[in-house]
Formats: C-alpha cells, structure tokens, sequence
C-alpha cells in the first residue's frame, strides 16, 4: 500500500485519454475514484473494468461546461465517499483553424469546454476542499499550448494559457490563506489519446496541421507513463508538472521575446525522442 491509497479522486474527462490513464493509475495505488465524463457509455466500461480488476470506481455523468451539473459531481462525490482529496479538471476538446474562420459557436464550446470546465471544477470542489482542513490537491490538465502559441491554434492556446494562468492565481491565493490545499498545473506536449476526434475538421492550412496534430498525438507519450509522472509530481507538490521537455527552447524564446520586447517568430518545435516514446 502506497501514501495514497484510501484516498478519493475526482477525475473530470476520464473516459478516454490522459483522463482513463489518470483513472488506471490511480486504481493500481489504491486510490477510491469518482470518474467523470460525458460518455457515459465508455465511463461505464471503464468503471466496470476498474471494479473487476478490485478498484472502487464511481461513474458520473456530467458536462464540466455546465456549473449545475459540475455542482452535482460535488455532491455526488460527498455522498459516496464524504469528501474529496485530488481533483482532475481534465476535460479537454480541440479546434483548430484561422482565428477568424472558426465559427462564434466553435470558440464557445472551446471556452465553454477548455476554460469553464476549470472554472466551474474550481468554484465547485475548492470551499469542500478548504471545509475538509486537510491536504489535498487540484490538478489542471492545461497543455503545452498554455505556455507556447502555435499558428491555427488559437481557441486551444487562448483556453490552456487561461487555464495556466488561472493555476497560478489559485496557488497564490491558497498559499494566502495558509490552505492544506496545493495546485499542478499539467503542461503535457502529445499524449496517446483521441483528441483529435472532438476537432471540428476545417479545410485549407487547419487540415494539414490536423493530420501533423493527429499523428503526433497518435505516437505521443503513453497515457500510463504520463499519470505515473503526474502522481510523482503530487507527491512532491510541485506547481508545475511538464512532461515533455522539448519545448523548453520554444518557451526560452518567448521569454526572450517578451523581455527584450521583440516581436516573437514561431518556429516548430523539434521533438525529442525521449520526450514521446509510446
Ligand atoms: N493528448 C494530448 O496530446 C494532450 C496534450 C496536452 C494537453 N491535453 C489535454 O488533456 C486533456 C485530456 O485530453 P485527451 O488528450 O486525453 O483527449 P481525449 O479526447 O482522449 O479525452 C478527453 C475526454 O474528455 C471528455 N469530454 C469532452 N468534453 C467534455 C465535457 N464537456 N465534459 C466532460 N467531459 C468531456 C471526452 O468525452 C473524453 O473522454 C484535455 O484537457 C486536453 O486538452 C492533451
């Protein structure tokens, strides 16, 4: 039995992804788990998969866009397991395109989706969290496009660098008060998952990063091995939980850009080996 075992998790986008790694990982150290998705189909397979295997793994449906239903997560989690020690806000969908083609209805269900999610997990989870007096800890899976912006990306950047800066605030504000309650932000590059599938598939330029996109992600890093990371970055605390280190010239230069106030020049990342072995 390992440190965490006992402990309740709450995992928001669990049914697939980064989100089911998240899930299996917690299982195997013992964890008792409230999995959340809006595919209730493949929740359900998970949860039964989980339970066989002797986990105690809830499923809850709800939609991280909607505060009502975020709220009903909360409660569900207090019903079953009485509080709550590690929340994943970890729903996430995917838009590519020029900024100014992507449809008003596209940009808010990235926003609605990406942003809000946190936001609503946040509003949520965080006053039972601090109610409970003990430690516990809010994971938010942001992304490497919340450090670094990428042509035809813009919904995906706008929404994970709101949610690195949104992690950021809510650390500051814990450690304010002196909270047991400490915050990650989760900054992966490609992660094996089905992302792709949420992107509304647009013509031109968008398509052809599409298929870069899809096949990256297809040969990124295993779902398993980014969890084993991510629960030894909770062990330690650490703020900021980044995977994949190949984008960290990417991130030097944008600094350099801003502190010498020069105009910034994208330039595609070179993946490292290391960085996506499936
Ligand atoms: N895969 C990558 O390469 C990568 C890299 C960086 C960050 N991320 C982030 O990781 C998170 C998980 O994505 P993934 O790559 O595992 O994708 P995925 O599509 O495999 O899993 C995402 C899950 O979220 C669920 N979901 C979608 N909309 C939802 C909603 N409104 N409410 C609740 N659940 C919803 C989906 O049904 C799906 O099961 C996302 O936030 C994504 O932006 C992924």
């Amino acid at each position: 039995m390992n440190q965490q075992a006992g402990r309740v998790a709450v995992i928001t986008g669990a049914a697939s992804g980064i989100g089911r790694g998240l899930a299996e990982h917690a299982a195997a150290q013992g964890l008792r788990l409230l999995l959340s998705d809006v595919d209730g189909a493949r929740l359900d397979a998970l949860c039964g998969e989980l339970r066989a295997g002797g986990a105690t793994a809830v499923p809850c449906i709800a939609d991280v866009g909607d505060p009502a239903q975020v709220d009903y997560l909360r409660d569900t989690a207090l019903d079953h397991f009485g509080g709550v020690d590690l929340l994943f806000n970890n729903a996430g969908v995917m838009q590519t395109g020029l900024c100014w083609e992507i449809s008003a209805a596209q940009w808010q269900r990235m926003l609605e989706v990406n942003l809000n999610g946190v936001i609503n997990g946040i509003r949520a989870f965080v006053p039972l969290l601090l109610q409970q007096g003990r430690p516990a800890h809010v994971i938010n899976t942001a992304s490497l496009a919340g450090l670094v912006s990428s042509p035809l990306m813009g919904p995906y950047n706008v929404t994970k660098q709101a949610v690195v800066a949104l992690s950021e605030t809510l650390h500051y504000e814990l450690a304010m008060l002196g909270a047991p309650v400490s915050v990650s932000v989760l900054c992966p590059g490609p992660v094996a998952s089905a992302i792709m599938a949420s992107n509304q598939a647009r013509d031109g330029a968008s398509s052809q990063l599409d298929a870069l996109l899809d096949s990256g992600i297809r040969a990124g890093m295993a779902p398993r091995e980014l969890a084993e990371q991510v629960f030894a970055g909770i062990a330690e605390r650490r703020f900021w939980l980044l995977p994949h280190k190949f984008f960290k010239p990417a991130l030097e230069r944008r600094m350099q850009s801003i502190l010498e106030e020069t105009n910034p020049v994208f330039q595609m990342a070179a993946m490292e080996g290391e960085d996506h072995a499936a």
